[in-house]
């Protein structure tokens, strides 16, 4: 069974996940982070700019999970773009360890190809940050996508279109396609480390952590991972059978055991 944290707010979530980076990192120098885009993970991200300040991170590698096909790299929304104000920058770390898959049409033939041979060539990833979509995907991998898909393009939901319509102008400037890690690439990860925060989550977080392993919920991959870590707050952890066993499984953990 995935592990639960219920916590107080995403501030807290951060800090939770941003400790244990920093421990990653502490042990290993060229630590591989999976990062994910969108609005969950960024308190994790804020979170890491206080506690990797003074600490050499030049070392430190990282895959994003998906890109939009099509997408200048250089738009602001590209996820590319978003990595790198939102990640590299901020925390200083070595653009040229960053990795994120390449959306360019000339080349997305190979493009899943090549980044699954670039993440295997890093050892694969130590530590994957993860959110999920009210539709219940986790990287761009939407419904019905395979347990053993690796990095490959898909289309993307007219939900998740919409839900991601915020960062655009409109949904008319949201691309069709991406280009996301599988699920089987993701499960390959040592840890997962899946946020969520607000109402709106809280179907998919309970499906995805209590439901049926299904194609229909992405999401519920993460019950195959030996390892895997949910971080949600009040909200998204709501429509949980088991919270209350969460929390006390949570308040008696032993010290020396990290999430
Ligand atoms: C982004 C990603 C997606 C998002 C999901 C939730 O790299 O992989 O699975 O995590 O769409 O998005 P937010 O966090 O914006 O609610």
């Amino acid at each position: 069974m995935a592990e639960v944290v219920i916590v107080e707010s995403p501030e807290a979530a951060g800090a939770l996940v941003a400790t244990e980076i920093v421990e990653l990192i502490d042990s290993r120098s060229d630590a591989v982070l999976g990062l994910a885009t969108g609005s969950t993970p960024l308190p994790v991200y804020q979170a890491l700019r206080a506690k990797l300040a003074g600490r050499d991170v030049s070392q430190v590698r990282g895959f994003a999970l998906d890109e939009y096909v099509g997408i200048d790299p250089s738009h602001p929304e590209s996820y590319r773009s978003v990595i790198t104000r939102e990640v590299v920058e901020p925390l200083g770390l070595d653009p040229e360890r960053i990795h994120v898959p390449n959306g360019a049409e000339a080349t997305i033939q190979h493009a899943g190809e090549d980044y699954e041979a670039a993440i295997e060539a890093a050892g694969g990833v130590d530590l994957q940050i993860l959110g999920i979509g009210t539709d219940g995907h986790i990287g761009f991998n939407e419904p019905g996508s395979s347990f053993a898909s690796r990095t490959r393009v898909k289309t993307l939901t007219e939900q998740t279109r919409e839900d991601n319509a915020r960062f655009f102008d409109s949904i008319d400037d949201v691309p069709m396609h991406c280009i996301t890690q599988g699920l089987g690439t993701i499960l390959r990860a040592r840890h997962l480390v899946l946020l969520a925060f607000g109402e709106g989550k809280a179907d998919a977080v309970a499906a995805a952590v209590e439901g049926p392993l299904t194609a229909l919920l992405p999401g519920s991959a993460i019950q195959l991972h030996p390892h895997a870590t949910i971080v949600v707050d009040e909200a998204a952890a709501s429509r949980l059978q088991l919270a209350d066993y969460y929390r006390y499984t949570f308040a008696n953990k032993p010290a020396w055991q990290g999430i």
